[in-house]
């Protein structure tokens, strides 16, 4: 089966070949002839690249600040703000986290939020992301947060930003990562409560570069969230959405056509539509993908599944994230090393990982090229 999805990557056999994608005996045909690439795939299979993913330089785009909540964080704020948890101790949280699709995920994850109410809580959940992302050589992030997840629970909109942030400014002074603050709307919630959120960021708007889309993806298309994406726009803010994680790729191109995004969230289920695959390449669209997190949510049933390395192949602006860390069993680097090792990923292919992360970013075009010479190097 392996075999089989990176031989799809590989327009330029089939075509000379005259091999229909779709035929098992067409598709072992197309093996065998393509014994080069094939080489090239189990030798890839067999070699150790964690040294390599350990020390290039990474830049992480997708990743829910209220996702990197840990058990022991989660039990220690609770016990600092007196709140009664369902859980006794560490191991009956991470029991708990048996997730069957997004929704079952977004229920416990936000109930785990519920710890989260003065600055200082804040504070100390971005600051252990950032000490474990530096761990990971992570030297630009991009986090989203949500706002609605903690005024709906009455904490003001200024203890959230304020606490996480101090801990990304400190991260920067201390930790050398440079960061991007990015807000997202709730989309199972209604687009006026959208709208109120917009105007309560705006006394904070030099803390946030841009807004984004999440939570529960069917039955709320982007087509939604236009007018506050216009909005957000006029304000000047730049916009990206959740989009293609479970909902269909007509979701992807509302995202593009009418949110007017600077990349999409996950994305994965573009391959289903070949007319969006190619305006995705050709507008060179970033997709934030979040292998780990697939798999937990059940997207892909096994990461050897996952459809990573054939949108790379493809020629897409493909990233790799962790989303949600503390619930889905890994980090970036974590993210980077099981799909290496699932999808015989080569030295090549993590460096255009890391490398289309750093293009995709908000950053200065300096900062990028900065960034990226780093990385040529780390590759020596
Ligand atoms: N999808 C949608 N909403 C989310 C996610 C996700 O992967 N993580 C946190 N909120
Ligand atoms: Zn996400």
């Amino acid at each position: 089966m392996r075999a089989i999805s990176v031989r799809r990557g590989h327009p330029l056999l089939t075509t000379a070949l005259k091999i229909n994608p779709q035929s098992p005996i067409d598709h072992l045909l197309a093996m065998f002839a393509d014994w080069g690439g094939l080489l090239q795939y189990y030798l890839a299979m067999g070699v150790d690249l964690s040294k390599l993913i350990e020390r290039i330089p990474k830049a992480e785009l997708h990743l829910h600040i209220e996702g990197t909540l840990e058990p022991e964080l989660m039990l220690a704020l609770a016990q600092r703000n007196q709140i009664e948890l369902p859980y006794a101790d560490v191991d009956e949280i991470r029991r708990a986290y048996e997730f069957s699709d997004l929704q079952s995920f977004l229920d416990i994850y936000y109930a785990g939020a519920a710890v989260l109410i003065t600055e200082q809580d804040y504070y100390d959940l971005t600051w252990a992301y950032l000490e474990r992302a530096a761990s990971d050589n992570v030297r630009h992030v991009e986090i989203f947060f949500d706002p609605q997840t903690h005024t709906d629970r009455g904490i003001s909109f200024a203890t959230v930003i304020y606490g996480i942030y101090r801990a990304l400014q400190d991260g920067e002074t201390n930790l050398n990562i440079t960061f991007r603050l990015i807000m997202c709307f709730l989309r199972h919630l209604s687009a006026d409560d959208a709208m109120n959120t917009l105007e309560e960021a705006l006394p904070h708007k030099s803390c946030i570069h841009a807004v984004g889309l999440d939570s529960s993806e069917v039955g709320h298309p982007p087509s939604k969230f236009v007018a506050v994406f216009d909005r957000a726009r006029e304000e000047g803010f730049l916009t990206v959405a959740h989009a293609g994680e479970e909902g269909p790729p007509e979701y992807i191109w509302e995202a593009l056509d009418l949110l007017k995004v600077e990349r999409i969230d996950h994305g994965v289920r573009a391959i289903e539509d070949a007319k969006l695959v190619a305006r995705l390449v050709d507008e060179k669209m970033p997709l934030t993908v979040c292998p780990l997190s697939n798999l937990k949510l059940r997207v892909f049933n096994t990461l050897e599944e996952h459809n990573l390395k054939e949108l790379l192949d493809a020629g897409l602006c493909v990233t790799i994230n962790s989303d949600d860390p503390a619930y889905f069993g890994g980090y970036i680097g974590e993210n980077f090393r099981q799909s290496q090792r699932a999808l015989g990923l080569s030295a090549e292919d993590i460096y255009l990982l890391a490398k289309n992360a750093f293009i995709a970013s908000f950053i200065s075009d300096g900062d990028k090229k900065r960034y990226i010479q780093e990385l040529e190097m780390a590759m020596k």
